[in-house]
């Protein structure tokens, strides 16, 4: 009898010593795989519309990732990723060739994130803008 109460004291505490082991490897999994405070897409930043003059762009982050608005020499406001849809280097504004340029292997894209020549596969994506009351909001 007292065996009996014995071994299923020690399954309790084999049991209570799983569940401890199991949170220990299952939060910090969790916490890799969760969007942390600002990753979550659904943040704004917002700017001055003088901070944006035609024929520049302007670099910031958004949602834990680079980000480029564009103001084209028609004065037509675009918001894009700023991240090259090959192997995910950040582009660079050229401003003398108004296009975008992906320092890594040359790739290129218009304004508005069109590829025109190099090897990303697609188009920048296309993030949400809006200009209201002097402000550009994107998000
Ligand atoms: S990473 Fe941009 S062209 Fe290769």
């Amino acid at each position: 009898m007292e065996n009996e109460s014995r071994r299923k004291f020690l399954g309790v505490c084999a049991a209570g010593a799983a569940v401890v082991a199991a949170g220990g490897v299952a939060y910090p999994v969790f916490r890799y795989l969760a969007p942390k405070a600002g990753e979550t897409g659904t943040e704004k930043v917002v700017f001055a519309e003088t901070d944006v003059p035609e024929g520049e762009a302007k670099f910031f982050q958004y949602a834990g990732s680079s980000a480029v608005v564009v103001r084209t020499k028609a004065g037509q406001l675009i918001a894009l990723s700023a991240v090259c849809t090959h192997l995910g280097c950040i582009v660079q504004w050229e401003k003398d060739q108004q296009d975008f340029l992906c320092p890594c292997h040359a790739g290129r894209y218009t304004p508005d994130g069109t590829v025109i020549s190099g090897p990303p596969p697609k188009p920048l994506a296309k993030l949400p803008v809006a200009v209201a009351e002097g402000k550009i909001t994107v998000g």
